[in-house]
């Protein structure tokens, strides 16, 4: 039956009450469709109560809610991620990768900790591992009002406006006795059958595919634009509880219940278990169904079900002691390896890839693999022709583990490192100490590719829109071929690019523009010299204030910086007084490019104090903590001296906390560090 707008408000002169009546018909089919897979009424039927709400909300725009389905893609594009900060920090988990270390290191580890043997007390809940991506949900009231990533497991990235595209996720909870506040983490993925649709377009618009679900998932998740996460059918199971007030939980087992009965998706995988044997099993079990379920798992997590027990047994560097992540053995495939390849790299480095006949592992098409270098090449003795085992585990590149020497013919061909680079012809080296064969040519067309894919990428410059496909366009046209080039761009050089309109190019331009005053530490970065990566890059741009100032640097004085050792000094020293790179670093600068210097807050709380951290931080990572003293205008040093003004001791301190002692110097616990920085 197609309703008209007329009839829909003649029929409903209350118009209000329709309105609700129609959003909870419309969250409960949700409810059926996405975690029950057991749909009421047909997709059409769904649209047809999808388009009333959206009409009368149309009309009576004062009835919209937060809540509203017809909200879930609400927001506009953002230009970055607000931070923000877990209520409870989020954990990672200690990996068991066979039966016999389920039951030393969670087992028998809780039974001596707790002094408990084999106790009724004691039952364990077994979930299967998602492999998807960490993310915490705040609902206030019963209304989702915050979601964030995982981040550092301290601060996460603000991403509500794309997870409230998860129609399986309620927006509002429903039922008795939703509590006031309720934090709660899940596991957002995407199915297989989503991940193969959604690549199967990106193959149609010639954009790359995703090479597994995973990174698919986290593509569509960190997307500043909701209405692009919206066309990316997300998922998520809710697994662990961080904050809640107005609730309580004696177990997982009852905690997942409750939850799901306030209409969060929990994973109907999930079993509770009265011993160690049955999670072994349950681990079995889940490995034998794996390559059957509709999403990807990379093992099982087995929780201690009591919350009592839980807080007994606390945590240790950084994961708890009351659960186990258990990873089933990486999925391998047998396949010919066709031919193999050379593909080289930023630096100049010539990597042999395996061109394989298409094979597929669980869902995925792997059709190349890297073969490192050829050390590990002869090693593994491959040779063109070879029947191979392939593996692919978790997100990494899938890699030959070895050849299956009985199916060799002898018409296989080994194949000897390259003399020359494939790409330029120029020679190449094999520079002493290192496996790695490296081409020499200043002027490589894939080395200046590579670099300047580098440059834009999200670590460096992080270039908006500046993708492969475009610098690929741009360098065969001719119209790059530095990184300062980009600068020189203008919208009529975009005119024939392939789905390039004015808007794109508009954006692109301003993206370029906008970088030229990024911060000195990508800058630094992003000029790829070797050795220095972003946490090196940092420090540079700290100890020296200006790309002048590191240009006319010495070994010496470098590796007097913290964390620079004679290598990276040597390589820095090396990249400044190469012409080329001057010249390319002098044309950048009439450009515009001027990265700010990070200015250390003067005359901050903490100005001119030294920090030393030593042990295991479980409450924060060193990362945070450096940043929130240095935003107070504090240093972080790496060792103790007289000059040390406070020293912040994890668990297992050693040596700098007996010479703190020592020396006298004020040490901090954790908690007591995180009271100084709240300390107004
Ligand atoms: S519990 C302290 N349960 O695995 C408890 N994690 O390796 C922390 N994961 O960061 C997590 N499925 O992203 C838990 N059923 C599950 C899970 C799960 C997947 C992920 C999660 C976590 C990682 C730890």
């Amino acid at each position: 039956m197609q309703l008209s707008l007329l009839d829909t408000v003649e029929q409903h002169p209350n118009a209000a009450n329709r309105v609700k009546e129609l959003r909870l018909q419309l969250e409960h089919h949700n409810r059926q469709y996405y975690q029950r897979d057991a749909p009421e009424i047909s997709d059409s039927e769904y649209d047809e109560l999808f388009r009333e709400l959206t009409a009368l909300e149309d009309q009576c725009p004062e009835l919209i809610t937060q809540d509203s389905p017809t909200q879930r893609v609400g927001g506009a594009p953002v230009a970055r991620f607000r931070a923000v900060a877990h209520g409870v920090p989020m954990l990672s988990l200690e990996n068991a990768f066979n039966e016999e270390e389920i039951r030393a290191k969670l087992d028998a580890r809780i039974k001596k900790e707790l002094g408990l043997a084999d106790s009724p007390l004691l039952t364990y809940m077994c979930e299967p591992k998602m492999d998807g991506l960490a993310v915490e949900l705040v609902y206030e009231q019963g209304l989702l009002t915050v979601a964030s990533t995982r981040g550092d497991g301290v601060t996460g990235e603000d991403v509500t406006q794309n997870i409230r595209t998860i129609r399986g996720l309620p927006l509002r909870l429903t039922g008795e006795g939703v509590p006031g506040l309720l934090e709660i983490r899940g596991e957002v993925y995407l199915s297989l059958d989503a991940f193969q649709k959604i690549n199967q377009g990106r193959e149609e618009n010639g954009e790359p595919s995703f090479a597994n679900p995973r990174n698919a998932a986290a593509g569509s998740l960190r997307q500043l634009d909701p209405r692009i996460t919206a066309s990316r059918p997300l998922s998520i199971y809710c697994y662990a509880p961080g904050r809640v007030e107005g609730a309580t939980f004696s177990s997982q087992y009852e905690f997942l219940n409750v939850a799901s009965r306030w209409g969060l998706p929990v994973n109907p995988m999930v079993r509770r278990v009265d011993c160690v044997e049955g999670a072994v099993a349950y681990y079995h079990e889940m490995n034998g169904m794996r390559e059957s379920l509709p999403y990807e798992i990379d093992g099982t997590v087995i929780k201690v079900d009591s919350f009592q027990l839980q807080r007994e047994l606390g945590e240790k560097s950084r994961a708890p002691l009351w659960a186990i992540a258990c990873k089933f053995p990486p999925r391998q495939a047998e396949t010919q390896l066709e031919n193999i390849l050379l593909s080289v790299g930023r630096t100049g480095v010539i990597t042999p890839v395996a061109q394989l006949k298409p094979v597929e592992i669980s869902g995925v098409t792997v059709s190349r693999a890297t073969l490192h270098n050829w050390d590990e090449m002869a090693a593994k003795d491959i040779r063109i022709g070879d029947t191979v085992v392939v593996e692919r585990a978790g997100d990494v590149i899938p890699a030959v583990v070895r050849v299956v020497t009985e199916r060799r013919n002898g018409s296989e061909r080994a194949v000897p490192p390259p003399q020359s680079c494939p790409e330029c012809g120029s020679a190449v080296v094999r520079i002493a100490g290192e496996v790695a064969v490296r081409c020499m040519g200043i002027s490589c067309p894939s080395q200046i590719r590579e670099s300047i894919k580098h440059f834009a990428s999200r670590g460096a410059m992080d270039i908006e829109g500046l993708g492969d496909k475009v610098i690929e366009q741009l360098l065969s046209l001719g119209l790059v071929r530095t990184v300062a080039d980009l600068y020189r761009l203008t919208k009529d050089d975009f005119m024939c690019f392939e789905r390039m309109g004015d808007k794109l190019a508009a954006n692109l331009l301003a993206a370029l523009n906008a970088s030229k005053s990024c911060d000195l530490g990508r800058y630094i970065f992003a000029l790829g010299i070797r050795h220095v990566g972003e946490r090196t890059a940092k420090s540079l741009a700290q100890a020296y204030g200006s790309l002048a100032n590191l240009e006319k640097t010495t070994v010496e004085e470098l590796t007097s910086v913290r964390d620079i050792g004679a290598t990276v000094a040597q390589s820095i020293v090396t990249f400044f007084n190469n012409q080329n790179n001057q010249a390319v670093i002098n044309q950048l600068r009439e450009y515009g490019v001027d990265p700010t210097v990070v200015v250390k807050t003067v005359g901050g709380r903490l100005s001119g104090r030294n920090f030393v951290f030593t042990g295991t931080l479980t409450r924060f990572t060193r990362d945070f903590a450096r940043k929130q003293v240095e935003d107070l205008g504090g240093n972080v040093v790496g060792s103790v001296s007289r000059k040390t003004d406070y020293v912040v001791a994890g668990e297992e301190a050693g040596s700098k906390l007996l010479k703190a002692r020592e020396l006298g110097i004020t040490i901090l616990g954790e908690d007591e560090f995180l009271n100084l920085l709240e300390q107004q």
